[in-house]
């Protein structure tokens, strides 16, 4: 059995968390910074970094403590080396760096997008590679054909906005505050998911990738314009955005080598009405549909954890102590920019 500590802290959650190699998770926290940003409806990169660097350490120490183990007992430190906000990644990469030199362990850099490309198998035993994986955040919107550790190809992405993104965005203009995801997914249960004509970007185009920026200036006028209550609104943007993802990823799916499974991961993955409608997805292709628990969707320091065992079973060396955090890490270097890509609306 091995096991591994796990540091996340490229956005807005500082998170700690130990892994063993057999899916137990002994303990885990998460200190979310909602209350410092959410006056500004968006994640403010100076303040997010000075939070990490105050609670950080005292949240290893938490995890440490209640699992009953010390550093000695670990077998690696993996920590989110980028791609994220600069200021927070040195907080975590620079502790990990210490951790690891002051125990003597291995440091494993991780790639936060590895992260919640591979967090799927730490829910879910049976999942094996190849896996086509909808990879959906407040930063990112990929299709990957998820090959084996370290090992990714990207099929799809968006050209203006992430997915998450258009859903924090349409809360801000319906005035529900941050982070928007959740909120926009309640108000929509009370909502007609038909009631605003609402355009569905880049369907039916022929290469798979995403567009969002259309929509979310489409969510702007239906709002501006006061015909609409906000619940329609809501449910309108919520099932426009799903007939794109499905959209997408069945074109995706149509030209992809075979795949064990259709997976989505990322803090969208968390929405229900999402992950019913990839379910239905995946059934069209007779293959199995998953994505991990809730609380293993939006950013955690488990699944960094398990992106360092899934590393060190597979036999990836340690990274030495003057690697660099990297604020840009494609997870396919090879992946093409796809045409259009940077246009915002
Ligand atoms: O993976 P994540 O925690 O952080 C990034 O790596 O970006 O994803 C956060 C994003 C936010 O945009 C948030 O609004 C969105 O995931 N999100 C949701 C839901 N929960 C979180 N979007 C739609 N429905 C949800 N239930
Ligand atoms: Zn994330």
């Amino acid at each position: 059995m091995t096991l591994v500590l796990g540091i996340e802290s490229s956005c807005d959650e500082t998170a700690a968390a130990l892994v063993t190699s057999d899916r137990r998770i002994l303990a885990q926290a998460i200190a979310s910074q909602e209350e410092e940003h959410s006056p500004y409806g968006g994640v403010v990169p100076e303040i997010a970094a000075r939070a990490h660097a105050e609670r950080l350490a005292p949240l290893i120490d938490k995890v440490l403590k209640e699992a009953g183990k010390t550093l000695a007992d670990c077998d690696a430190i993996a920590a989110t080396a980028g791609p994220g906000l600069i200021g927070g990644v040195m907080v975590g990469l620079v502790t990990a760096k210490a951790l690891a030199m002051a125990s003597d362990k291995p440091l494993m850099a991780i790639n936060h997008l590895e992260g919640h490309a591979l967090s799927p198998r730490l829910a879910d035993s049976d999942l094996r590679f190849p896996y086509a994986l909808l990879l959906v955040s407040g930063g990112h919107c990929q299709i990957l054909r998820v090959q084996g550790v370290g090992n990714y190809q990207r099929i799809a992405t968006t050209i203006d906005d992430a997915l998450g993104e258009a859903f924090d965005k349409t809360a801000k203009i319906l005035g529900l505050g941050y982070p928007g995801g959740p909120a926009v997914e309640k108000l929509a249960r009370e909502g007609d998911a038909q009631a605003v004509p609402l355009p569905r970007p880049l369907v039916h185009s022929k290469e798979p990738h995403f567009s969002f920026a259309g929509l979310k200036s489409a969510v702007l006028r239906a709002h501006d314009c006061g015909e609409h209550s906000d619940a329609d609104i809501a449910a309108s943007f919520q099932q426009a955005a799903l007939d794109c993802i499905l959209d997408r990823t069945r074109r995706a799916l149509s030209g992809m080598d075979a795949v064990s499974a259709l997976v989505c991961a990322g803090g969208v993955a968390a929405n229900q009405t999402i992950r019913a409608g990839l379910e239905g997805l995946a059934a069209e292709f007779d293959l199995p549909f998953t994505a991990p628990p809730l609380p293993l969707c939006t950013d955690n320091a488990a699944m960094i954890a398990w992106a360092g065992l899934e590393r060190l079973n597979a036999g990836f060396a340690a990274d030495p102590l003057e690697l660099k955090a990297r604020p840009r890490w494609p997870l396919d270097p090879d992946a093409e920019p796809a045409r259009g890509a940077g246009v915002k609306a």
